[in-house]
């Protein structure tokens, strides 16, 4: 698949960010002394460690050579790592590992999370928070346009994120090896300009499998099929503003 566009995932950073915003405030941690952004991207996320816990050592992790030089670009102070959160373990204690929007693209990431949890000394906690939303319309149309265009494949069937798992099955996975588990849902309703908006915004995150499967033509094509059946399920408000409608997972773990 095509490396991950920092330029074209920070067209929507003021949204991006207030699901890590809203994250971090549940981290029941009043001081650290290592944290590690997993799945870092291009800093944001980042960015908001440093704030909040200035007397840390913060690094930031992501597979994504574009994610890391514009993570690098704007905290020049922090370390960034490129590794993959599949495979990656920490080389001493770190207190809290924080996983904005990352999760998800990890192959069965739960048993990565417990794996991860298991690593943290007592009290450490893991912050994860995931799009919850394969149900939404935004991600139903992906597969619908994938599925009836002349671009119709195996690949391209294959692209959708798969669903998350339960809360239950979360907690029954993680709480043997912790001493609290939270688990709660928020659904945000982001204020975008219109239903072209909408596509712009997952052109920098669910699209990509889609996308990277298709030559310029085809993608081209592909997106304007998306948009139109967008614009019939997100429609444009009194002002020509649209809401996305995007419920998010969120768990924090203490060990
Ligand atoms: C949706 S962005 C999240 C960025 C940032 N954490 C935020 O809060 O906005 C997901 C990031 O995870 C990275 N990523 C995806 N799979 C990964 C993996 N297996 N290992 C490390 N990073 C990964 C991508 O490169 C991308 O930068």
């Amino acid at each position: 698949m095509n490396d991950w566009n920092a330029r074209q995932y920070l067209k929507f950073e003021d949204e991006r960010t207030r699901p890590p915003r809203d994250l971090l405030a549940q981290v029941p941690l009043r001081q650290v002394r290592m944290a590690v952004d997993l799945g870092c991207g291009p800093g944001n996320s980042t960015e908001l460690l440093v704030e909040r816990y200035p007397d840390a050592t913060v690094i930031g992790l992501d597979s994504s050579k574009d994610m890391l030089r514009q993570a690098r670009e704007r905290l020049p102070r922090c370390e960034f790592i490129e590794a993959d959160v599949a495979t990656w373990t920490p080389e001493e204690p770190v207190g809290l590992l924080f996983a904005n929007a990352v999760f998800q693209w990890v192959p069965d990431h739960p048993m990565t999370m417990r794996r991860m949890i298991e690593r943290l000394p007592p009290g450490g906690v893991l912050a994860a928070q995931m799009p919850d939303n394969t149900r939404e319309p935004s991600h139903v149309a992906m597969q619908e346009v994938a599925s009836r265009g002349p671009w119709a494949n195996a690949a391209l069937a294959e692209a959708a994120r798969v669903d998350l798992p339960s809360p239950d099955s979360y907690y029954d996975l993680l709480k043997p090896v912790c001493q609290r588990v939270e688990i709660w849902h928020t659904i945000y309703n982001h204020v975008v300009a219109g239903p072209q908006a909408i596509t712009e915004w997952f052109k920098g995150s669910a699209l990509r499998p889609f996308l990277s499967a298709l030559d310029a033509t085809a993608a081209a094509d592909f997106l304007e099929a998306y948009t139109a059946e967008i614009a019939r399920h997100y429609p444009v408000r009194f002002d020509g503003q649209t809401l996305l409608r995007f419920p998010r997972l969120f768990v924090v773990a203490t060990r």
